[in-house]
């Protein structure tokens, strides 16, 4: 079967999942997000800048440290169009990013130390359970049932 000549400078989908060891589905929903962007061969594949894998290995490393994928597009929308995040864009985005994942570990820390007094009681009491009603909330927000507490 005739493969489709490619530029030096271009890549195939496949070419990116194997160097990027992410699948080509996700490579696809990256694109659907605008996280990436390819142009089409007149045979209508995908064809993507070699610098797309530096962008699938921020948006990988990003995602590891649990920032949502609508925020990575939006710091990759702050650099100069088509270009690369580099090693200064990764130190700038990733400060702004730090009180962020300061908060949610100081969050995930507190849930731990309500969990460590809710390990084998399970009464999941509104009244004095720390995981379904911490301090009370629903309470002040009138008698009657009242819905679990909504988690970000
Ligand atoms: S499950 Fe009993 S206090 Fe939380």
């Amino acid at each position: 079967m005739p493969r489709a000549r490619t530029a030096f400078h271009e890549l195939s989908v496949g070419q990116v999942a194997d160097r990027s060891g992410v699948a080509i589905s996700a490579l696809h929903f990256y694109e659907r997000k605008g996280l990436i962007r390819s142009t089409r061969t007149a045979s209508n594949q995908r064809r993507y800048a070699r610098d797309t894998l530096r962008r699938v290995a921020f948006i990988r490393a990003s995602q590891r440290v649990g920032i949502s994928l609508t925020a990575i597009r939006e710091a990759l929308d702050q650099l100069p169009s088509e270009r690369t995040p580099t090693h200064d864009d990764w130190t700038r985005l990733s400060a702004a990013w730090r009180t962020e994942l300061d908060a949610r570990i100081a969050h995930l820390q507190a849930l731990r130390d309500d969990l460590t007094e809710c390990i084998g009681c399970g009464c999941l009491s509104l009244r004095s359970c720390h995981l379904t009603n911490p301090r009370d909330v629903l309470g002040r927000e009138g008698p009657g049932a009242r819905r679990l507490p909504q988690t970000d």
